[in-house]
């Protein structure tokens, strides 16, 4: 078994990772003040450890407002002291480091929060002056320029437009407190050099890059009506978003990512029309790596997983990349709970966005049948070509928490919209970022030694480290068991589909070395293939004459 130390130069390490993503303020409260912390990632490195993950993501630990979860950022280059301390932020990653696991952090280029400096001094400096020009104003229409400059709707909901007290409009394409910036201004492209160097130089491994398809814009002078917007092809050439140019910023980041030895590493969150265009992020000339979201949004469907693993191997092999996959992040229902629902089609579909059920959250989800799904699925995921980003709490097998108050939510998704035309599954994502369970009882179920930030309910002891750990069967253990192996079994970025047995609702896979996955994605069983048995997703069971059957909705690593 080869175990990687992060000090080792190792320019590779990327390729085949599993990244766990760190939401930090719902992750481990060293303080009991209610909000994850780095001290508490640090206490939590031999649970890491443990999992066998080769590298966490932290999202934002930023100084913020926490007006979207800390994507909007007052200082990139600080810590929010309710999370601790740059020093805070050496020791955990001395810890991880000392552990073999790599830090990725997460880097928001499109907007700054309101509250940062540059933002601050484009208000106080007013209309024309030099500091607006590192974000994007405008003057209003209308006659007194009462009406925003176009009628465009924000991620979240709402305007994105919002008008300052001297009578000028900015543009913010999320919430009104994350102003856009002005990725055409030479000294926010300098600025975010500063950044990504302030990092890499306190020994970060590599970045995750917030909307990277959105940095670049081209904004005529008359604007175009949303309408219009939505009609235009994002091809290269759309206004907004993936536009061609934006790889030359992410050309320029990749001289300063090779100044470093091995070089830093970068994957794009790109929300973009097609896997040819999602290639492009992932150039090494670029960003190296991009999340594929293909398999977030897909049904748990054979044929569906077919088409999706099929293609996007075909486009990693072309940009030069490793594939990427994602069942889960911090934007989306969990997938435990969202292969409990009713199948996505006919189900509100934006963005490639998963939504919870149409008519209140707890309605028509069948949490049992979720699970078994879901670690059938994640057996799939782990044993593909190329990298696997997981997030905080799918090893526990947890579910999403549908039932949270409206008082206690947190997401600008939220408050933005109305239930009517809500986005971000009808609820918000704040179902998915709950601070985790680590032991049955007790404050906050072992996050910290005070409560939690947002809500956890009665049901999460059940799905808490202690309970899980150590048990036969347990999801933490069928995690932990399949990374080691994992570890052992990957090899080449090859996958060959396994003639005679992949086919209709079964998908079976091999790579080198004879580790064959049998997925049984279907309604019925299906003969378990011969081989030695490695791990199952869920009990086998057996046909009439002795023999082992792979049951619907489990999955099997086999060695033959
Ligand atoms: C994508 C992030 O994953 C999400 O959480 C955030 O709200 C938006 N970008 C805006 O930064
Ligand atoms: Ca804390």
């Amino acid at each position: 078994m080869t175990v990687p130390t992060a000090t080792a130069s190792d320019p590779t390490w990327w390729r085949q990772a599993a990244v766990y993503q760190i939401y930090p303020r719902s992750f481990a409260d060293a303080n009991g003040d209610g909000i994850g912390d780095l001290r508490g990632v640090t206490s939590r490195v031999p649970y890491l450890s443990a999992l066998g993950v080769d590298a966490v993501w932290l999202s934002p630990f930023y100084p913020s407002a926490l007006a979207d979860g800390g994507y909007d950022v007052d200082d990139p280059r600080g810590v929010d002291p309710r999370i601790g301390t740059l020093e805070d932020f050496d020791a955990m990653v001395t810890a991880l480091h000392g552990a073999g696991i790599r830090v990725v952090v997460d880097i928001v280029p499109n907007h700054s929060s309101d509250r940062h400096a540059w933002f601050r001094a484009a208000l106080a400096a007013g209309p024309g002056s030099p500091e607006r020009e590192r974000y994007i104003f405008r003057d209003g229409l209308g006659e007194n320029g009462e009406l925003p400059p176009a009628d465009w709707t924000s991620a979240f909901g709402g305007p994105a437009w919002t008008r300052v007290e001297d009578g000028q409009w900015y543009l913010h394409t999320f919430a009104t407190e994350q102003p856009d910036y002005n990725w055409a201004h030479p000294e926010v492209r300098e600025d975010f050099l500063t950044t990504l160097r302030f990092w890499a130089d306190r020994g970060v491994d590599g970045f995750r890059v917030d909307v990277a398809n959105s940095l670049a814009k081209d904004l005529p002078a008359v604007l175009p009506s949303a309408a219009e917007l939505s009609a235009m092809p994002k091809d290269g050439t759309h206004p907004l978003w993936d536009r061609d140019e934006v790889h030359e910023i992410y050309a320029e980041w990749r001289r300063v990512f090779d100044e470093y030895d091995p070089p830093r590493t970068a994957v794009a969150e790109a929300w973009v029309d097609s896997p040819e265009r999602r290639a492009r992020y992932a150039s090494p000339e670029g960003l190296g790596q991009a999340f594929n979201f293909d398999l977030l949004v897909a049904d748990p469907e054979a044929g569906a997983f077919r088409r999706i693993i099929t293609a996007n191997l075909e486009q990693s092999a072309l940009s030069g990349s490793s594939s990427t996959w994602v069942l889960s992040n911090h934007d989306v229902v969990r997938h435990a709970t969202r292969y409990g629902l009713p199948p996505l089609e006919g189900r509100r579909e934006k963005q490639g966005t998963a939504w919870l059920a149409e008519g209140g959250p707890e309605e028509g989800i069948d949490r049992e049948r979720g699970l078994r799904l879901a670690r059938a699925a994640t057996l799939v995921e782990l044993a593909l070509p190329g990298s696997a980003y997981l997030f905080q709490g799918e090893e526990l097998g947890l579910h999403e928490v549908a039932e949270i108050p409206d008082a206690d939510r947190q997401d600008p998704a939220f408050f933005r919209t109305t239930p009517e035309d809500r986005g971000f599954d009808g609820v918000g994502r704040d179902g998915c970022r709950v601070p985790l369970p680590w032991t049955r009882e007790g404050s906050s179920f072992g996050f910290g030694a005070g409560g939690a930030h947002l809500p956890q309910p009665a049901w999460f002891g059940g799905s808490s480290v202690q309970a899980e750990d150590g048990v036969p069967g347990s999801t933490l253990e069928l995690y932990r068991e399949a990374l080691r192996l994992r570890r052992e079994l990957q090899g080449a970025e090859e996958l060959t589909w396994a003639e005679g047995i992949d086919g209709g609702d079964v998908l079976a896979f091999e790579r080198p070395g004879g580790w064959l996955t049998v997925a049984n994605l279907g309604a019925e069983g299906t003969p378990l293939p011969a081989g030695e048995l490695l791990l199952a997703s869920g009990p086998l069971e057996a046909a009439a004459d002795g023999s082992a059957v792979l049951p619907a909705g489990t999955t099997a690593w086999i060695r033959r």
